[in-house]
């Protein structure tokens, strides 16, 4: 028996942060499915190939060089692309504005199904994304979505550009995360929603730590 939390909600809620603490904490694996859109979005865009172009996105969906590694002694994800180091590269704004275009495409999330479902291994996964609790993983036994309002997730998402010694502008910032939830929320395919068996959180006024415990209670139960 596999045990399975997901963790669903919009760009710049935590949903990392919280997913890797419970993973760690539980000993359970980590799937970031945002990553792979990401890298995804960054394979089309190195090889040039048009979004209307379905037939070679699915080609490159099913193919895709994509390997996720955990250094021992740390909590970071390196993600390898064709073998070569991505995982800056992925975080960009830019690269997550084309990871949420491409992911609105249905033969793309269909081709990337089976790679997430992969995931799932003993004695347990955490699974972060927008459709883990709805379609990937519709079955699993714990689900939280989580959601936090636009301006206290453009404002986490300043600190956290600043931490990795960036700038930003936080009207831009804001800009970005209403039209990303417009974006995700809209498109026909697993768009973003609580499952209806999931436990909705709203962090607005939550500290990570206060976060945490409520998930953790949820998979202690
Ligand atoms: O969680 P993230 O910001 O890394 O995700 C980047 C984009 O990828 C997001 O805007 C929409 C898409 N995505 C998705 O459609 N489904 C998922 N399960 C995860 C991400």
């Amino acid at each position: 028996m596999i045990h399975i939390l997901t963790v669903d909600g919009p760009s710049g809620v935590g949903k990392g942060t919280i997913a890797r603490a419970v993973a760690k904490t539980k000993g359970w694996h980590l799937l970031d499915s945002g990553a792979i859109y990401r890298a995804f979005a960054l394979a089309v865009n190195n090889r040039g190939i048009d979004i209307n172009n379905h037939h070679e996105l699915e080609s490159l969906a099913k193919n895709l060089e994509l390997e996720f590694f955990t250094e021992s002694d740390s909590d970071l994800v390196s993600v390898l692309l064709d073998g070569v180091d991505v995982s800056s590269e992925i975080r960009k704004e830019e690269t997550g504005e084309m990871a949420s275009m491409v992911a609105s495409i249905g033969i793309v999330r269909a081709a990337l199904l089976e790679r997430q479902r992969m995931f799932a291994k003993k004695p347990g996964l955490v699974a972060d994304g927008r459709d883990m609790g709805t379609k990937v993983f519709s079955e699993a036994k714990f689900k939280v979505f989580l959601t936090a309002t636009p301006q206290e997730r453009a404002n986490r998402r300043l600190k956290q550009l600043q931490q990795m010694g960036s700038q930003g502008i936080i009207s831009q910032i804001l800009a970005d995360v209403v039209a990303r939830d417009e974006r995700d929320s809209s498109r026909k395919h697993s768009p973003l929603r609580p499952a209806e068996d999931a436990l909705i959180i709203d962090t607005t006024e939550l500290s990570v730590d206060e976060v945490i415990t409520k998930v953790m209670t949820l998979v202690e139960a």
